[in-house]
């Protein structure tokens, strides 16, 4: 590692600072964290990733050990710790619209920027509706003491939830958007560990690095939709879409990932990327180019509605007063995250249709009691099945694919289960005695 290169700073430390500061440790750069939350920062500093996200902690130990990684929440030390600072602070849905809310990257650019007193490399990795980095460009040009020259690039993030240290330490890509050789070269030392391993590196326009992000999360979520449009007309068709969707993944040209159907895509980007995309094509003057996605956000809902339905048709029509135990909370599994997680979409409607709704989730539950306390919770998966009239399988864990059905039976009221994620195998749990419903097959 270059000396002059050496060092980098991290701003904002959720699921992608934290693992991207992380990580750059771990590739040998000393690296100092940045978040305003206390508590984010006191935890890391411990060791102790403040989500569940496997092998983080074990990357986060290893480098406060070494000494290559320290957090703060002091914007003067970031500024004088590094020539390079990355900014990974959340973009979520705004209150009062579908756009995004800019308002954390806005102040953390403004905070870094009045700061630095010597030339600086600011590059964005937070999902951001495109045009965003332009503004922010000139924001900068007016913060930034005179005589710091700060020259800004976009590098979108892909890491997935659950594999955020894999993804980042080997990205399928690279992407770099900027207009500045010494953005494109900072990039290339700080990536050169990855590009040694032959990992696409492609140098972009700011625009075009922004909304590399936001499609291919629109088209992530286009697909789920897809193969869930073809499970509503299996259902009417009386065909069966799990092996529809396996005779379609043979085709190289479609593949078979992200075809799973099921009860959909949640969490805290997909559904809220597509509606910040929609919304920026909207103000671009292109909205029909994207009108697609709304109906892509309307099947996705639609699944959700449909799964309660199936239940509910499973104990005769009203969960009035009714038994139901539902597994899974986090928004898919090898994650605690919560947000827009359609398993407790599903939970908290039958709740309110009047169901006795028992969750249990391997993770994800103490952040389920706090954001929906009037739910029951379990703490193991027998728990939550004893007594249920009815059970559904809402985020597909391990310890649920592999759960069986017969001592599941013993402590179940009676043995219907709906299986919303197609995780289980239906003649299986039928021989064991199972009444066995999923989405989109017989
Ligand atoms: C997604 C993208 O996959 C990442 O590339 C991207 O970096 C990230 O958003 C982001 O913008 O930060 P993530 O939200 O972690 O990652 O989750 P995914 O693995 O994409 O799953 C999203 C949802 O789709 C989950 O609810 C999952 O259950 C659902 N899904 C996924 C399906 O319903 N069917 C599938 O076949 C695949």
């Amino acid at each position: 590692v270059a000396e002059s290169r050496s060092r980098i700073s991290v701003i904002g430390t959720g699921y992608l600072g934290a693992t991207h500061a992380a990580c750059m440790a771990e590739l040998g750069f000393e690296v100092l964290g940045l978040d305003l939350d206390r508590s984010k920062i006191d935890s890391l500093s411990a060791g102790r990733a403040p989500f569940y996200e496997p092998g983080l902690e074990e990357v986060l130990q290893r480098n406060l050990a070494n000494g290559r990684l320290r957090f703060t929440s002091d914007y003067d030390e970031a500024a004088a710790f590094a020539d390079v600072h990355f900014l990974c602070v959340g973009t979520p849905q705004r209150d009062d619209s579908d756009a995004a809310d800019l308002s954390f990257v806005e102040a953390a650019v403004d905070s870094l920027a009045a700061r630095l007193t010597g030339p600086a490399i600011i590059i964005g990795k937070s999902t951001v509706p495109v045009g965003t980095a332009g503004r922010l460009t000139k924001r900068i040009a007016e913060c930034a003491p005179p005589g710091a020259e700060v020259h800004l690039g976009w590098s979108p993030e892909f890491l997935r939830e659950g594999f955020g240290v894999e993804d980042t330490l080997r990205p399928n890509r690279i992407v770099i958007g900027t207009d500045s050789p010494a953005v494109e070269s900072a990039m290339r030392e700080l990536c050169a560990p990855q590009i040694e391993q032959g990992i696409p590196f492609l140098v972009t326009d700011l625009p075009t690095a922004e909304l590399v992000k936001v499609s291919a999360n629109a088209f992530l979520a286009t697909k789920i939709s897809f193969i869930n449009a073809m499970a509503e007309v299996s259902e009417a068709a009386g065909a069966d879409v799990m092996k529809l969707a396996e005779a379609l993944s043979h085709d190289d040209r479609i593949g078979g990932k992200f075809l799973g159907p099921g009860l959909g895509f949640g969490g805290g980007c997909l559904p809220k990327d597509i509606r910040a995309f929609m919304a920026r094509a909207d103000e671009l003057g292109v909205e029909p180019a994207l009108s697609f996605l709304r109906e892509v956000d309307a099947i996705n809902q639609r699944r959700r509605a449909r799964t309660v339905d199936i239940a509910r048709g499973l104990i005769g029509g009203s969960f009035a007063g009714r038994t139901v135990g539902v597994l899974g909370a986090a928004f898919k599994p090898n994650s605690d995250d919560i947000r827009d997680s359609p398993a407790l979409h599903v939970a908290t409607a039958i709740a309110e249709l009047g169901g006795v709704v028992t969750v249990y989730d391997p993770e994800a539950l103490d952040r389920a009691k706090q954001e929906f306390p009037d739910l029951r919770y379990a703490h193991t998966m027998l728990e939550a099945v004893r007594d249920a009239e009815v059970v559904l399988l809402l985020t597909e864990w391990a310890e649920f694919r592999d759960a069986d059905p017969d001592e599941l039976a013993k402590v179940a009221a009676q043995p219907r289960i709906v299986d919303g994620r197609n995780a289980l195998d239906p003649q299986h749990w039928r021989d064991c005695g199972w009444t066995y419903r999923a989405l989109g097959r017989p």
